[in-house]
């Protein structure tokens, strides 16, 4: 029997611009799916699309428990650590001998089967990894961990990922002189916060910035807003959506007296909010049987 886990991912700046080839930066945040593998002679019981590929991509057999702190569809990046927490998890039982790079690799190429082509190596990438990472093209460079206190703030609002960027798409299309400019902000936004990564302060406020040029894309969500407002009202040095928008959920870059004020002010407006902090880790190996719960994920 084989226990991994695998954090869950916020974007802190680039999201829907890394789509266009803009530099991004994500970072890996502490709660964890938890996958327990015991070999088998049956092929595992579940729902889940990305545990079924996970076996079917290794060629081996045997049970699996879900446990997830994150939940799903909001944009935390769950789909891929239960991915990465699945293929590691498999890789230790049969003893396989892939390195954290070829799990990372696979958990790309199982997502992009899954989500039928609309997948970014971003997720799995960080998941795998942990810390910072920018991705710019394809490629990705981490970057210096930094202690950020976080709060996430969750819309409780589904959203669907591969319609947000379908949406921005069609609006480039249709509107290359506006979408061009802003996408452009982005990028400047985003490789500028690279040299302040270690100012909060000054972080902050290019979150602000960074939000209010998602929500002239388009892709903000009354709710978004106003939990980005009321962490910012609440003392954050800055807030924004994460990830897709339309849903899903915002963070707040907070100072450390004020985070659990931001995280009650979230929760005044009928969100839920999770304080957390970097993950560094990445995958990693758990003490067996910390798994307690079978999920059909
Ligand atoms: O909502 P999420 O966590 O799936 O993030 C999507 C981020 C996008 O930039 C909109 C798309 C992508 O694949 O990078």
């Amino acid at each position: 029997m084989a226990t991994w886990s695998a954090p869950g991912k916020v974007f802190l700046f680039g999201e829907h611009a890394v789509v266009f080839g803009k530099p991004g930066i994500a970072m890996a945040v502490k709660p964890r799916v938890y996958v327990t593998v015991r070999k088998g002679r049956h092929p595992p019981r579940v729902k889940s699309p990305y545990i079924e590929g996970c076996f079917s991509e290794m060629d081996v057999k045997g049970s699996v428990y879900v446990h997830s702190q994150l939940p799903s569809s909001s944009g935390l990046g769950s789909s891929a650590a239960v991915t990465v927490a699945t293929l590691s998890a498999i890789n230790d039982e049969f003893d396989l001998g892939r390195t954290r790079a070829d799990i990372a690799d696979m958990a790309f190429a199982i997502e992009k089967k899954v989500q039928k082509g609309r997948a970014s190596p971003t997720d799995t990438y960080v998941s795998s990894h942990g810390g910072i990472v920018l991705i710019k093209e394809g490629t990705k460079r981490r970057l210096p961990p930094q202690s950020f206190n976080i709060v996430i703030g969750n819309t409780l609002v589904s959203h669907s990922t591969s319609r947000m960027v379908e949406m921005v798409g069609s609006f480039k299309q249709q509107e290359p002189d506006i979408v061009d400019p802003i996408l452009d902000s982005i990028d400047a936004v985003c490789m500028t916060a690279i040299h302040h990564l270690s100012d909060p302060k000054i972080l902050g406020r290019y979150m602000d910035i960074n939000h209010a040029l998602l929500e002239a894309l388009g892709v903000s969500h009354p709710t978004l807003t106003r939990l980005v407002m009321a962490a910012r009202a609440a003392g954050a040095y800055g807030a924004k959506l994460t990830g897709a928008g339309g849903g899903g959920c915002m963070i707040a870059l907070c100072p450390k007296r004020s985070k659990t004020r931001v995280a009650g002010a979230i929760e005044g407006c009928d969100a839920k909010a999770i304080i957390t902090t970097i993950d560094t880790d990445g995958a990693r190996k758990e003490h067996e049987g910390k798994i307690a719960r079978k999920t059909g994920r």
